[in-house]
C-alpha cells in the first residue's frame, strides 16, 4: 500500500503540480443517489444513531447521560500524525445547523465538507461511507432534533505535512471504498445485518484492526486487534484467532456489548467504554447481529507485537 501511495506521489511529480491536483480533487457524492432518500424518520435516526457512536467523538469530553446529546465537540483524539479536536456538530450556527442535507451526506460518506476541503479521516466517513443513504437521511433529522451548543472546538494540532487537506485525497484514493470489507460465502440474514452495523455505522475496525505507516487499515488482518492509536497499551483481537476471544460465544459478545460485562467478569475499559454506552441503546437484535457476524469472519492471531 505504501507503495502505491509513493507511486502516485512519483506520478503526481511527473505530471507536475497540475497532476496532483488533479489526483487529489475533492469527490462529491452523485447528487441523483442522494435525491432518491425518503425524508428522514426519526426513531431510525436515534438507533442510527447510537449504532454510529457520534456521541463518542461529539459529546463534551467526560459527558454523562443526557449530556453525550450535546453534540458541542471540543474531545481532542490523540493520534500518531497529531492531536484532533472534534468539531461542534450539534443543530446551531457553530455546528451543522446550516447544513442542508447533500452538504451532510457528502461529509460522512466522501469525506468533503461543504466548502469543498477534504475531512481527516480521524472522522471516520471510510466505515459511513458504506452506509445505506436512508440512514444517513435518517440520522440527519435526528441530528436536528438534538439540543444546540454555541460551543466553538479548537483547531486541530498537526505538523507539516499532516497539516495539508489537499495531500487527504490521495489517501482518500487508496483508502476510501463504499465496498464491504469481508465477502463471506452463504451468510444469514443476521450475519449480513451484523456486517453491516461492524463495517459501516459501528467502525469497530477503525480501533480493532492494525493500521500500516500511512495511517490505512490492513483489511488482510481485519479486526485481529492493533495498538492503540494513543500509543499505549493495544486494542483486542476480536477474531478467533489465537489472542482473540473464540472461547466467547455469540451470547457472551451480545452481552458484553450491552452490559460491559465480559464472560470472566471483568469490564470493558479505555474506549471500549463508550462503545458500549452506544451498543446498549440498540436493538436487541442488533446486538445478536454484531455477535454472529464476529463468530463468521476469518480468525487472525493478534495484529500488534507482543509486549
Ligand atoms: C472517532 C471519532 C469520531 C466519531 C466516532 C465521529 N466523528 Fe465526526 N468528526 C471527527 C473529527 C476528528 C472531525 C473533524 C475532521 C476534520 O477536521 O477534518 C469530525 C467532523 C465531523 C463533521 C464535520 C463538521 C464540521 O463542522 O466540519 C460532521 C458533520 C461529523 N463529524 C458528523 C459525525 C456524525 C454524524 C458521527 C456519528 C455517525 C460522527 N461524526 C462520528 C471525529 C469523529
Ligand atoms: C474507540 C475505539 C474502539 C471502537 C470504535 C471499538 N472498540 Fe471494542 N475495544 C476497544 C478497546 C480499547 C477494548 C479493550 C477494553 C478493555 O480492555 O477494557 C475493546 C474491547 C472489545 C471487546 C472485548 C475483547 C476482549 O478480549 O476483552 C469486544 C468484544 C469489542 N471490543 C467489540 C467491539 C465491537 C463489536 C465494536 C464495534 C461496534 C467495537 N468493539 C468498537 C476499543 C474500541
Amino acid at each position: 500500500m505504501l507503495r502505491k501511495l509513493l507511486l502516485l506521489i512519483v506520478l503526481g511529480m511527473i505530471a507536475g503540480g497540475a497532476g496532483f491536483w488533479f489526483l487529489s480533487v475533492p469527490v462529491r457524492i452523485d447528487p441523483a443517489k442522494l435525491a432518491a432518500a425518503r425524508p428522514g424518520d426519526l426513531k431510525r435516526g436515534e438507533s442510527v444513531f447510537w449504532a454510529g457512536g457520534c456521541a463518542s467523538c461529539h459529546a463534551a469530553p467526560g459527558a454523562t447521560g443526557d449530556a453525550r446529546l450535546v453534540l458541542a465537540g471540543g474531545h481532542e483524539l490523540v493520534t500518531p500524525f497529531g492531536t484532533f479536536v472534534t468539531p461542534n456538530i450539534s443543530p446551531s450556527d457553530q455546528g451543522i445547523g446550516k447544513w442542508a442535507f447533500e452538504d451532510f451526506a457528502n461529509a460522512m460518506q466522501a469525506g468533503v465538507s461543504p466548502d469543498g476541503r477534504h475531512f481527516y479521516p480521524a472522522f471516520p466517513y471510510t466505515s459511513y461511507a458504506r452506509m445505506q443513504v436512508q440512514d444517513i437521511a435518517d440520522l440527519y433529522a435526528y441530528l436536528k432534533t438534538l439540543p444546540p451548543s454555541d460551543n466553538v472546538a479548537g483547531p486541530h494540532k498537526l505538523g507539516f505535512p499532516f497539516n495539508i487537506r489537499r495531500g487527504i485525497g490521495l489517501w482518500k484514493r487508496l483508502y476510501l471504498s463504499p465496498e464491504p470489507v469481508l465477502a463471506i460465502a452463504d451468510a444469514s440474514d443476521a450475519i449480513k445485518r451484523g456486517q453491516y452495523l461492524v463495517e459501516g455505522p459501528g467502525h469497530c475496525g477503525e480501533c480493532h484492526t492494525p493500521r500500516n505507516a500511512i495511517g490505512g487499515l490492513d483489511k488482510t488482518r481485519w479486526l485481529a486487534g492493533a495498538k492503540a492509536p494513543e500509543g499505549k497499551g493495544v486494542v483486542p483481537n476480536i477474531t478467533g484467532g489465537e489472542g482473540g476471544i473464540d472461547n466467547w460465544s455469540a451470547k457472551d459478545i451480545s452481552y458484553a456489548l450491552e452490559s460491559g460485562f465480559t464472560p470472566d467478569f471483568d469490564s470493558l475499559g479505555g474506549s471500549m467504554t463508550d462503545v458500549v454506552q452506544n451498543m446498549a441503546h440498540l436493538d436487541p437484535a442488533d446486538r445478536e447481529a454484531i455477535a454472529a457476524y464476529l463468530k463468521a469472519i476469518p480468525a487472525h492471531p493478534n495484529g500488534f507485537p507482543k509486549p
